[in-house]
């Protein structure tokens, strides 16, 4: 398991746009790490999200860390204007990329930006895919759902992925290496995230939703690993 702290990264998927400066405030009053801002583009997943206007409103809201999860077909087309607008990492999907000469291009790419390259994997998609890149990225994001739409259910038969890449990163010497969890982490499943060996829970819906002010949901999730608030 990471030495380090585990890290929350709320994703705005669930937020009210309507007030989106206002819950990223929030979210960032009640202590969490990072923002996940999740692309769409209607070919890769069937949904549109938003693109470099929305995540400008983001990055004026907050001084977190911005990360992009790219849940596009050309990731190539839109790390430049991310990369401007200062993101952190960017995350590109090995089934939107298919093979590891792509990938290497990819990741090039980003560190000529000045971004962390991070990769995703889809449910479908094994470790042993992605296993060999391990020393070029930074963090690898395992979805624990199909990806395309928050408030879905983690799936937990996947969690076996996190500890195997755990497992690998320990193996080349890189205790610090970033395994991110992505789709129905809750305060009932956080600890098992972490306990497989996660350091970077996205949160979407249990952060954002109408039940509760972030403050409280994030305070749930940080008490449901054991770590105090902030
Ligand atoms: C879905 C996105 C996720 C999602 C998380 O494809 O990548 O980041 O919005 O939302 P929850 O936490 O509700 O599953
Ligand atoms: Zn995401």
């Amino acid at each position: 398991m990471s030495e380090g702290r585990i890290r929350i990264a709320p994703s705005i998927l669930t937020a009210d746009f309507g007030r989106l400066a206002e819950q990223v405030r929030a979210a960032e009053a009640a202590g969490v790490d990072l923002m996940h801002l999740d692309v769409m583009d209607g070919h890769f997943v069937p949904p549109l999200s938003f693109g470099t206007e929305v995540m400008a409103a983001v990055k004026a809201a907050t001084s977190l860390p911005v990360e992009m999860h790219l849940m596009v077909e050309r990731p190539e087309e839109h790390f430049d204007g991310f990369a401007e607008l200062g993101a952190g990492t960017q995350i590109f999907h090995f089934e939107a990329a298919r093979d590891l000469d792509r990938c290497r291009d990819l990741i090039a790419q980003l560190r000529a930006l000045g971004c962390a390259p991070a990769i995703a994997i889809s449910p479908e998609t094994p470790v042993s895919a992605i296993v060999e890149l391990l020393p070029e990225i930074e963090q690898v994001t395992v979805m624990t759902i199909r990806p395309g739409w928050g408030g879905q259910s983690l799936k937990e038969e996947l969690l076996a992925k996190v500890t195997a890449i755990r497992q690998a990163a320990d193996a080349l010497g890189r205790p610090d290496f970033t395994i991110e969890i992505d789709g129905g982490v809750k305060s009932h499943n956080i600890g098992q995230c972490v306990a497989a060996g996660a350091d970077v829970l996205v949160a979407g819906s249990a952060v954002f939703n109408e039940h509760q002010a972030p403050s409280e949901a994030v305070a749930e999730l940080r008490a449901a690993i054991g770590a105090p608030s902030a």
